[in-house]
């Protein structure tokens, strides 16, 4: 379990811890998950067949690692970290693992929380000794993409994507070089 206490940059401290889910919050953090997409507006509303996914964490947990922050007892986010090609992954190929599924709750946010699941999931990478970390995300996720940006992500347009249920829907990529020698979540540019 990794324990977070620090200050950011405009003086909120993030104090939470990141660890693996538990199978008690399983049916939560798929909650969480959902309404974190819903309530920006990133799906077509409650029939959206992206939803059922979101908020089947027993299911990505079977093949990926699930992590949460928590703050005490309350659950504030997640993110999916799949470790390869495989039934969880949307883009990585050999040699890449890749981040899903971020999510933090509404009242939980600019504390940091979602950069410290990030960044969890680059210490997985780093400590696998995965050279690529790749994800993807949809245009308007414009918060996400400034956290992706800080941890040193740069857009690999060449394999944007569309799910085969949304064919006019584009997921824009991203991916992070990890230097062995360097901190997790340092690029190498
Ligand atoms: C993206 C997301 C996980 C970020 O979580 P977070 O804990 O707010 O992340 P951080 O605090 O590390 O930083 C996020 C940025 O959004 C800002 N922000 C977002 N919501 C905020 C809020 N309600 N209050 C204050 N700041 C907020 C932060 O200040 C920060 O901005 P900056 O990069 O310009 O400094 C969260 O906004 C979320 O769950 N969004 C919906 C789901 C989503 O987009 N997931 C991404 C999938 S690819």
């Amino acid at each position: 379990m990794l324990r977070l206490g620090r200050r950011t940059r405009d003086t909120q401290v993030v104090d939470v811890d990141i660890r693996p889910v538990t199978p008690a919050e399983h049916r939560p953090l798929g909650e969480l998950t959902a309404q974190a997409y819903l309530r920006e507006g990133f799906l077509g509303g409650d029939q959206d067949p992206y939803l059922p996914f979101l908020r089947d964490v027993s299911g990505r947990a079977s093949s990926a690692l699930v992590l949460v922050a928590v703050d005490e007892d309350r659950l504030l986010g997640g993110v999916t970290y799949v470790p390869g090609p495989g039934p969880m992954a949307d883009l990585a190929r050999e040699g890449e693992a890749e981040i899903r599924m971020l999510a933090v709750d509404a009242e939980a946010r600019g504390r940091g929380v979602g950069e410290a699941l990030a960044r969890a999931c680059l210490d997985q990478a780093k400590a696998a000794g995965v050279g690529r970390v790749v994800l993807s995300s949809q245009t308007a996720m414009r918060a996400a993409h400034r956290l992706y940006e800080r941890l040193g992500f740069q857009r690999l347009p060449e394999r944007d994507w569309s799910p085969e249920n949304k064919p006019g829907l584009v997921l824009v990529a991203y991916a992070l070089d990890l230097d062995p020698d360097l901190d997790p979540g340092t690029a190498t540019r």
